[in-house]
């Protein structure tokens, strides 16, 4: 392993930390003005995440500017879906289009199988950054979940409803469940190369699970991720289940075998503590819009979720969704800096 600071293992470990360590998702972002100059060199954001060069730099940038404990590569969640034949782009101001959403059990039959030589320069992008930071932290490899993807690839965009996604999903249950294994195959085969490639931890990511009731969420979205986590080859390397709402699934997430939960701000951390802990660490969980108050309010909120914690390692800081384009650097930066103070003094 061979790390220089490793405090984001030993929290997922439950292994003795002397404060609580700190990563951001979508620390690697717009919200940067480095972040921006690279990405027109790059021209568009596919562009950007295939060109490995650009890449590393994007995903140091958060050690560089906000000296965070682990570095989340920088790529997307769609990735892997262009090589089974899913086309689209990224559109200014509206994320990602898919020019050929899933409307049938025909349009399903038609996607090929997944070749992890097409998203190579993900291994490379990891490789990359271990070896430009010399591997002072850790590094985290990452793919969406299966009912994320598959709502991807059957709304064709972002949706507030889901209609389309979930309509399939009731009409055809079994096919949309062949739909999500298959999802599950690339993903194992995904996160074993990144790995593979140097990846010290995995993240997986559950955005829009939070719209489905228990029941279905049980039924549907769970069962792929047991799946995942099951067949993942490592030694060491801690897997952290993000869900998006995971409050309504609190009482059986655990289910799912994850090292660490990743929780939003709907459920206190003291209840997503009583809830998972210590079976497994807990990643969480500000409100990342608390970022736009003044500081004092910041260090208010982060007061709370560090002392409802205590002093018991397996607690990651984190936010409980990601950061924004239109974040300012600067308090970022503080917050960063003050989960180090006020957990410091916690434990000292
Ligand atoms: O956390 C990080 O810094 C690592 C990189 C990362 C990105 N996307 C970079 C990105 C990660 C982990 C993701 C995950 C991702 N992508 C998720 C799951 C997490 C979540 O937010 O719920 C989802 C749902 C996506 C899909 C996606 N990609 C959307 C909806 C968008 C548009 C967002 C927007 O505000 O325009 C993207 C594009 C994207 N992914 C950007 C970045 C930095 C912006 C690209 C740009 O225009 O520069």
């Amino acid at each position: 392993m061979n790390l220089k600071n490793d405090l984001f293992l030993r929290a997922c470990r439950k292994e003795f930390i002397e404060r609580t360590p700190v990563w951001l998702m979508r620390q690697a972002g717009r919200y940067m003005k480095e972040y921006r100059e690279l990405r027109e060199k790059a021209g568009s954001f596919k562009n950007f995440y295939k060109n490995v060069d650009l890449s590393v730099k994007a995903s140091i940038l958060p050690k560089q500017i906000l000296d965070i404990d682990a570095i989340i590569i920088f790529s997307d969640i769609l990735t892997p879906l262009e090589s089974i034949g899913m086309k689209f782009e990224f559109k200014e101001g509206e994320g990602p289009v898919f020019e050929n959403p899933i409307k049938s059990i025909d349009d399903l039959n038609r996607l090929k199988p997944f070749n992890v030589q097409d998203v190579s320069y993900v291994g490379e992008i990891i490789k990359g950054v271990n070896q430009t930071l010399s591997r002072e932290i850790p590094v985290i490899g990452f793919a969406g979940a299966p009912f994320t993807l598959a709502a991807y690839m059957i709304e064709g965009k972002g949706s507030r409803e889901f209609k389309k996604t979930k309509t399939f999903m009731y009409n055809h249950p079994d096919t949309f469940k062949e739909l999500l294994d298959k999802i599950s195959d690339m993903l194992i085969e995904y996160l074993n190369f990144q790995i593979q490639s140097g990846a010290d931890a995995v993240q997986i990511f559950d955005s829009w699970a939070g719209h489905l009731s228990p029941k279905d969420y049980k039924e549907f979205a769970l069962p792929p991720i047991i799946k995942i986590i099951k067949n993942l080859k490592r030694d060491y390397q801690p897997v952290i289940h993000f869900t998006k709402g995971v409050c309504g699934f609190i009482d059986f997430i655990s289910e799912s075998e994850a090292d660490v939960y990743s929780v939003d701000w709907m459920i206190d951390i003291k209840d997503a503590k009583s809830k998972l802990y210590p079976k497994a660490a807990v990643q969480g969980n500000l409100d990342p819009v608390v970022l736009y108050a003044e500081k004092e309010a910041i260090k208010k909120e982060v007061e709370h979720i560090l002392n409802s914690w205590g002093k018991d390692s397996g607690h990651i800081f984190n936010l409980g969704h990601g950061l924004m384009p239109d974040m300012d650097v600067e308090k970022v930066k503080y917050l960063v800096d003050i989960v180090k103070d006020i957990s410091s003094k916690i434990r000292s």
